[in-house]
């Protein structure tokens, strides 16, 4: 019997419903290279819309979309390997090109290539810190990439509000924001959850990421849409309304 829902994952496609104003907007965002901030509680789609938007570009040349997740990245070092390790292994097209890419954008990490645990994906890769100077080259590498593969990158980081947690969190937002704002080949889609940190971080004029970007606040999927949704999903997996039961 098929499940008329999916719980506990992001909505694709085939289960996406309403969001055509974000939709729109994120994806005039991504064509144009507009940085664009998504701030709501957890639970309202943030993820499930960047992947909505995100699985369009798929098929295109001229633009490549990166998503990136900064849960687990508790200090500055976690999130620069976390962010070269997800560039090159999502601008390359097959694993074998892991490793000379990394090796001709990056002098200060090196890739380490293992086999996975994960059935879906049969290599993983991760980076090892071989240089204490790699925060610029760090920062710089989507749009060397870019430039070099003459295409333009959309850096899309979930779970942002993370960074804001570090020791020393408002230096290393400068630094980010410092080499991120000259770039012209890449713009970034930054989203997450704690709304109250995630306003002072991209609303206050003393904070570096003010001004970033336009800042979307998700609303919550109104109640009719819903309602429609529901009602057809139970009908598409064969099931009979409950009043009838
Ligand atoms: N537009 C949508 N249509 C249908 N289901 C959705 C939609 N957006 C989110 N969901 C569902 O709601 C749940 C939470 O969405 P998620 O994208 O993970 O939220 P967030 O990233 O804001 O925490 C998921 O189970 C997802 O499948
Ligand atoms: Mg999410």
């Amino acid at each position: 019997m098929k499940t008329p829902f999916v719980y506990g994952i992001a909505a694709d496609e085939l289960h996406f419903t309403d969001r055509e104003e974000e939709t729109r907007r994120l994806r005039m965002n991504f064509e144009n290279g507009i940085n664009t901030i998504i701030i709501s509680p957890r639970r309202w789609g943030k993820t499930s819309l960047v992947n909505y938007v995100a699985e369009q570009f798929r098929a295109r040349k001229d633009i490549r979309v990166v998503k990136l997740d900064a849960f687990a990245c508790r200090t500055p070092e976690d999130f620069y390997k976390m962010f070269a390790t997800e560039i090159i292994r999502q601008t390359a097209t097959k694993a074998e090109e892991w490793v000379a890419n990394a090796k001709r954008f990056l002098s200060s990490l090196v890739p380490v290539v293992s086999v996975s645990s994960d059935p879906m994906n049969t290599f993983s890769l991760s980076m090892k810190i071989v240089d204490s100077n790699f925060t610029e080259e760090v920062l710089t590498l989507p749009e060397r990439v870019a430039t070099e593969k003459n295409l333009h990158i959309v850096v899309c980081i979930d779970e942002f509000q993370q960074i804001g947690e570090f020791t020393d969190s408002i230096t290393f937002q400068k630094k980010l924001r410092s080499v991120w704002q000259h770039q012209h080949k890449t713009s970034y889609c930054l989203f997450g959850s704690k709304r109250h940190l995630l306003m002072y971080m991209f609303q206050k004029s003393n904070y570096p990421f003010y001004k970033f970007g336009d800042v979307l606040f998700l609303e919550r999927i109104p109640l009719p849409y819903w309602t429609k949704y529901i009602g057809s999903r139970f009908l598409e997996a064969g099931k009979k309304s409950m009043t009838h039961s």
